[in-house]
């Protein structure tokens, strides 16, 4: 997978790709992160990308000549399977989404800044509008960031065990069971006697009936 993302403040959105699974993914060339500022697409001076709005109002607005130019540009070289802008109004992200997203080999993403985009870069370019949820961000980076990581460790391979995707909370829209690790007491605080068995069939057995039991009990709204 190839990801390219627009961004004015390419500086915000770098350091989720240098740590941990996602910068692992790139080392092992699962996945490809491009970072276009979009000053550099503009001249006018002092590198300005945005303007006030016209009929007035609060917010600057992401002027769609540099815009135009950066999309120009990177569609020039390769087809996108999405043109994604992360904004506050979009669709909201689910694992659903990024299951299928996660499917795709182009993606490019435009985040927006200040009060957004011009509206005819929505409407010119733009084949998919995200929200990571109802609250409004100052950028769309940290959303993009945040939408990157969550397909790119559903591609193969990124994961070291490839099943570990599969039984993430929600996945199946359940919540994940309970989890323990060593040791099997703490301050008299026991881990279930069923996982220490080493009866699989019943282990499996318990953790589903425990996804179900914490699914009702905190997120009824994903059983109905
Ligand atoms: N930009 C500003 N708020 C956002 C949100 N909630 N999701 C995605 N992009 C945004």
């Amino acid at each position: 997978m190839r990801i390219d993302i627009i961004t004015v403040l390419p500086e915000l959105l770098k350091s989720p790709f240098e740590a941990s699974i996602l910068k692992r993914a790139i080392q092992k060339e699962l996945v490809e992160v491009h970072f276009h500022n979009l000053r550099d697409y503009t001249n006018k001076s002092y590198n300005q990308v945005d303007d006030y709005q016209f009929g007035g109002g609060a917010g600057m607005v992401l002027m769609i000549e540099p815009i135009d130019k950066c999309i120009s540009a990177l569609k020039s070289e390769r087809e996108y399977d999405e043109i994604i802008y992360m904004t506050p109004d979009g669709e909201t992200l689910n694992q659903q989404m990024a299951n299928k997203i996660s499917l795709q080999e182009n993606l490019l993403i435009l985040c927006g800044h200040y009060k957004g985009v011009d509206q005819r870069v929505r409407d010119m370019f733009i084949t998919k509008e995200i929200s990571i949820g109802d609250y409004v961000l100052s950028g769309g980076e940290l959303g993009a960031a945040i939408l990157c990581d969550t397909i790119i460790r559903l591609i193969p391979g990124v994961l070291s065990n490839e099943t570990s995707a599969l039984t993430d909370t929600f996945q199946d829209n359940l919540l994940a069971p309970p989890i323990y690790t060593r040791p099997a007491e703490y301050k008299g605080q026991k881990v279930p006697e069923i996982l220490l068995s080493g009866n699989f069939p019943k282990i499996e057995e318990w953790r589903e009936n425990e996804a179900y039991k914490r699914t009702e009990k905190l997120r009824p709204d994903l059983l109905e």
